[in-house]
């Protein structure tokens, strides 16, 4: 058995396997369901300040090569997400990634003073949902200075508050210069990343009525046909950057997440498998993980971290 632990931003995970934002995570029930399924995190679904309202149905399309989702990131605001981060930190079976999101600006602060007032571990900075461009315009990870500008804020609020507590970025798949914005947001201090948010917008019509089959028309694209981009440009920003990454992007199996690691990825970011494989995904994924390193005489997985030849 090789050993599957891993430290992202000074915090230890027992397996690299995460919980992504957006996937069964709103109460702390769910969390720990996750975390007794084999996850070795969770990553909360996107807290806004107050009650946000998602698109209305159908929001999700499956098919076996992709998802595609528009849900909208609902909410139902900072004060419901407290009482249940509070619950789950009761117990705390696995280190715990908030998720945050806002329109602007001062609302991202404004969460993430909330936020850090809780023992948790990480905030994740949301500013790549592809959904919400009609509500609040293009996303910030796919405007380098905008990137910047709530970087600096949000690490600055909570550094005051709770040092402790790390601060990483969500970044887009959408924009020119992926690299570039990682550059911004490492200036501006961020202590990391989790990449990739979904792609797209993509469109899917129904062929009876000639109408998009998503209510909100488009949605984000996620699951196995977006990994080897996933994995392309975590190892671009591996490459650029030398801040610990969440790779994030159509993993559903131990080989995928292995791929993404030698990408460069320290953690691996587990959402469409949820839906492809069920539940415990996360402790098949770390099985088949451990088979392989088995196999080839890998002792730990940090040994593998960013080890492509390219
Ligand atoms: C939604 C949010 C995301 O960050 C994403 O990538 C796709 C969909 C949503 O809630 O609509």
């Amino acid at each position: 058995m090789a050993d599957l632990k891993v430290k992202f931003c000074g915090k230890e995970f027992s397996n690299p396997t995460v919980l992504a934002s957006g996937v069964l995570g709103v109460t702390a029930a769910s969390w720990k369901n996750v975390v007794s399924s084999g996850a070795g995190g969770i990553t909360t679904k996107s807290v806004w300040f107050n009650e946000h309202k998602g698109h209305p149905n159908p929001t999700i399309i499956t098919t076996p090569s992709y998802m595609m989702n528009a849900v909208g990131l609902p909410d139902a605001g900072v004060e419901k997400a407290k009482s249940e981060i509070n619950e789950y930190l009761k117990a705390k079976p696995a280190p715990l990634i908030v998720s945050i999101v806002g329109g602007r600006t001062d609302e991202f602060v404004k969460i993430a003073e909330q936020i850090a007032q809780l023992d948790i571990d990480i905030i994740e900075v949301n500013i790549s949902c592809p959904n919400v461009e009609s509500e609040f315009g293009k996303p910030f990870a796919c405007v380098a200075d905008d990137a910047k500008t709530v970087t600096a804020k949000v690490k600055a609020a909570v550094k005051k508050l709770n040092p402790n507590i790390s601060v990483i970025v969500k970044l887009s798949p959408n924009t020119e210069d992926i690299v570039k914005i990682a550059n911004s947001c490492a200036q501006a201090g961020a202590d990391g990343f989790c990449l990739i948010n979904t792609l797209g917008p993509g469109l899917a019509i129904n062929l009876e009525t000639r109408m998009p089959i998503l209510a909100n028309k488009v949605g984000g694209i996620s699951g196995p046909a977006i990994k080897p981009l996933a994995v392309k440009l975590v190892n671009d920003v591996f490459r650029a950057v030398k801040l610990p990454i969440i790779g994030t992007g159509g993993v559903t199996t131990g080989e995928d997440a292995l791929e993404m690691m030698m990408a460069g990825a320290i953690l691996v970011g587990v959402g469409s498998a949820v839906y492809y494989r069920g539940i415990d995904c996360f402790s098949k994924i770390t099985n088949e993980m451990n088979e392989w390193c088995d196999k080839n005489g890998v002792k730990s997985l940090t040994e593998i971290i960013g080890s492509v030849k390219r």
